[in-house]
Parts: structure tokens; sequence; C-alpha cells
């Protein structure tokens, strides 16, 4: 059976800085008390022509770059987002278009904050299976665009950005090792955006009560993050068959330092063990995991044959965790180049939209073509 191994990886965040202070000019807030309570000192917020799918293929080019694998190498890429591009067409089809990715099956994944690590478990089972050989998993958020900026309670916590992976098929032993995935829909509304879904269809009214932006019982989160996330890990690690100490670094979710300092007084160990890069981005959602990953490798703090676990969770509720050997790079591959492909997936984007035109021309548009 092949062990599906990460052998690329890559981040993106918009340029534009948001401070604390910058906050505290907007709301009733202070540095220093969002320094205290979270840990975060500063998030990136998109530009106006940046999109969760634009956010996206920044990071997936940079994995693939790393991986040095060309996107018409791709079987599957799944987009684990909270704020996608549309409720459909899947901001995975988008990147799929975008990167030229054209023998992959594209869709999303919703499993907010938690989704990036039950999107590598599937990932990862698709290549276990033998079914695909590779595969892009993408967290990318653009939460700025759901948050409202004159609640305090929420709109110091989270950021934009976007963490890519490329997952390969190997035989030797290594790669995603175990997988835990848990939920309790019975905790979907302590966090929630309630508007604009089925059961409470986007109004004017909806829109007046401020239902499209995320809503959260911010007690209660805190305390179900604390409950799991040191469990959800030591079940990971167990499932691998290893013990605490074989692991290297831990990549928590970043959603608030308090959590990641509770997630290690559970598992006893010293803070050195986690990574934080919360005080840079904030709460990325499905993201941060990836960003803190990455920049965990470019510090040194992860090396090929390294044990890691990740663990996340959010809303849903939903939570999980991976233990994972970190591989890099396939030895023999060959360094590539992106920037044709990008060319050519846009000439081919552009080729099909015409021939579908032409189609129209041919058949008679707007006829039932059933008729
Ligand atoms: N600035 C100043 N004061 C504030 C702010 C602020 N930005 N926000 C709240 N306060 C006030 C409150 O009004 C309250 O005042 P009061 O005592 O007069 O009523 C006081 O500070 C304490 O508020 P608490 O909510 O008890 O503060 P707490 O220490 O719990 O921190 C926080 C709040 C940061 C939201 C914390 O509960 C938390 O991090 N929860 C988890 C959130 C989370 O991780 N969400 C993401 C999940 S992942 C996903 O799926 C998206």
């Amino acid at each position: 059976m092949p062990y599906a191994h990460i052998t690329g990886w890559g981040m993106y965040v918009p340029e534009k800085v948001l401070t604390n202070d910058d906050l505290a000019q907007m709301v009733d807030t202070n540095d220093e008390w969002i320094r205290d309570r979270t840990g975060i000192r500063e998030r990136r917020i998109a530009a106006k022509d940046e999109t969760t799918a634009s956010l996206a293929m920044e990071a997936a080019s940079n994995a693939l770059r790393i991986a040095k694998l060309p996107p018409t190498a791709l079987d599957l890429i799944i987009v684990a987002t909270s704020s996608p591009e549309y409720t459909f067409p899947s901001t995975a089809s988008i990147v799929q278009d975008g990167i030229g990715a054209r023998h992959a099956g594209a869709f999303d994944l919703s499993a907010a904050c938690t989704g990036f690590i039950f999107a590598l478990n599937m990932a990862s089972q698709a290549i276990r299976s033998g079914q695909i050989k590779t595969a892009l998993v993408i967290g990318s958020e653009t939460l700025s665009r759901l948050v409202d900026w004159t609640d305090r309670n929420t709109c110091i916590l989270f950021g934009d950005g976007a963490g890519a992976f490329v997952l390969q098929a190997d035989d030797e032993p290594g790669g995603v090792l175990s997988a835990v995935m848990r939920s309790d829909g019975s905790g979907g509304d302590l966090l929630t955006i309630p508007g604009g879904g089925s059961k409470n269809p986007a109004s004017a009214q909806t829109v007046l009560d401020g239902m499209h932006f995320i809503h959260m019982n911010g007690n209660e989160v805190f305390r179900f993050a604390t409950r799991v996330m040191a469990t959800a890990s030591k079940e990971a690690i167990d499932k691998a068959g290893l013990e605490i100490s074989d692991i290297a670094l831990i990549v928590p979710h970043q959603a608030n330092l308090r959590i990641i300092q509770a997630a290690a007084r559970g598992l006893k160990l010293p803070m050195d063990r986690f990574m934080v890069n919360v005080d840079k981005y904030g709460n990325t959602s499905t993201a941060s995991i990836p960003l803190a990953v990455c920049e965990a490798v470019e510090q040194g703090l992860l090396q090929r044959g390294d044990n890691t676990v990740m663990v996340g969770f959010g809303a849903g509720l939903t939570w999980g965790s991976l233990a994972v050997r970190w591989t890099g790079p396939f030895e023999e591959a060959k360094p590539i180049r992106l920037r044709p492909y990008r060319r050519a997936a846009r000439l081919r984007s552009w080729l099909r939209r015409l021939w579908r035109f032409i189609e129209g021309l041919i058949w008679g548009r707007g006829k039932d073509s059933s008729a």
C-alpha cells in the first residue's frame, strides 16, 4: 500500500498588515488587551483584487515549485475554506482552471478551521487506496470579508492567507501516518455565519441584521478548544504507534496563544515544542496550520525524517489531528518553471470558453438541447 508523502509546501499572505493599534482606531480595544488575551499582534488583509482563489493559487504555485511537480501531474485538488469564492462553483474548480491542473478533480471541503486537517486526511486516504498518485491540498481564507469590523469580540481575531501542500504516493513508509477526525454538531450555534444559506436565505433583512457576519460565543469555543487539542494530539500519536517523545514539533491551529499554552500543559510539553505564529497572522482558519508548517520548515524546526503532529479545531464543532513523518521533495525530482503552465492554463481556459460559445451558435443558444 503506497504512503502519502508531503513533498511540497507553500504559503501566501496579502501585503497589507493590520496591527492592533490600527484596530484600536476602529473599535473600543487596545494592543495590550489583544496581546494578553490572544497573543495576536497583527494580521494580513486581502487587497480589493485578491480573493480566496487568488490567494490559494499563489500558495499552490509555491508548493508545486518546492515539490518540483507540474500542475498537469495533479490528480486531485481539495480546497478547505470557510470563505469560499462562491457557494458554487467550488473555489477548488477555480484553482484547477487557474493553475492548469487539467487532469485533476477538484472540490471544496467545509469543516471550518479543522478543514485543512480533514482535507489532508481525505487526500492521503485517496493516495493510500491506490486510486490516485498526487494531490494538492489548500487552506485559503479571506475572512476579512466575513468579519463585522464594528464587533470587537470577533474582528480582532481573524486574518487572511493561504497555505498548500503537495502529496505524492511512494512505497517508502512516511508521510501521513495517522488521522483523527471528530465532530459535535450540537455546538454548531457557538460559531456560525447564520445568513445566506438555505435556512436564512440572503435578503435585505438578513444583511440589516448582520447575519452574513461571523457570530461567535468566544468563551464556549475557548473551553471546547482547550478540551480537545491535547486529547486529539495524543490520539493521533497513539494511532501512529509513536510516543510523545518521538514528536519533534506540534503544529496547532493558530487561534489563540492561550489555547496553545493549554494544549502544551495538557501534553506536559514545553512551549518550544509548539509552532506559534498567531502573533503575525491571527486566526486564518484553514490556512493557519499550513502557514505555521511553512514557517516551521523555513526556521529549521521541521526537517526530513522528523515526526510532527498537526492539530486543529473549529466551527461545527469539529476537531482533528494528524501524525506525519516529514519528507520533503523527492530527490529525483527536477526543478520546474511554473510560468509557462500558468500561461497555457489561461489560453486553455479561454479556448474552452470560446468553444462553448461556438457550440452555442451551432446548436442554438438558449434552446433546450434535450428537445
Ligand atoms: N478589546 C477589549 N475588551 C474586549 C474585547 C476587545 N477586543 N473583546 C472583549 N472585550 C471585553 C469583554 O467585553 C469583557 O468585558 P466585561 O468583562 O466588561 O464584560 C472582557 O473583555 C472579557 O471578555 P471575554 O470574552 O471573557 O474575554 P476572553 O478572555 O474569553 O477572550 C476571546 C475572548 C479572545 C474571544 C477568547 O474567548 C477566545 O479566543 N475564544 C476562542 C475563539 C476562537 O478560537 N475562535 C475561532 C475558532 S476556529 C474557527 O472555526 C473559525
